[in-house]
């Protein structure tokens, strides 16, 4: 057992290496990188890996989630489909602290067709230090799982 924050990674052909590089850097900031993949560069499908990240965060098996595809934009769509899942694209800082703080986002989606590895990894720094900020956003939220129920 672990009482590191969880957090799955998952891409397509698009990102193996930025993919890898944020896995390594997140467990230097003292987290749990559950990388699943893929591991090859062959062309693979984007919505069977952002489901399965998707899925992970459901369920329980992980606590935050970071996907990525060319734009980030199809897998965040498939993320999206998950029930409670809450996930943003995001290729700057303010962004990804935001839909922390206010759309209490368990996940964040980037395109490594879109951003530099430099870029990405502040992105990401800003999307795991910020915590939700709860109040009238909270209210919020609940409007978007009321959409889903
Ligand atoms: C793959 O070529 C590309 O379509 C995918 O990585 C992503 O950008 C889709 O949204």
């Amino acid at each position: 057992m672990t009482d590191k924050i969880r957090v799955v990674l998952s891409s397509d052909h698009a990102a193996i290496d930025l993919r890898q590089a944020i896995a390594a850097h997140i467990q230097t900031m003292g987290f749990e990188a559950i990388d699943i993949g893929p591991t090859t560069t062959e062309s693979t499908h984007y919505p069977k890996h952002g489901e399965a990240a998707a899925r992970m965060i459901a369920k329980g098996e992980a606590d935050l989630g970071i996907i990525i595809c060319g734009t980030g934009q199809g897998i965040m769509m498939a993320a999206n489909k998950v029930h409670g899942i809450r996930c943003g694209v995001c290729h700057d800082t303010f962004s990804a602290a935001m839909i922390r703080a206010h759309n209490d986002a368990q996940m964040l989606a980037m395109g490594a067709r879109v951003i530099g590895e430099g870029l990405a990894l502040e992105v990401v720094d800003a999307f795991l230090k910020t915590a939700f900020e709860g109040g009238r956003h909270a209210t919020r939220v609940d409007m978007i799982k009321a959409i889903e129920a």
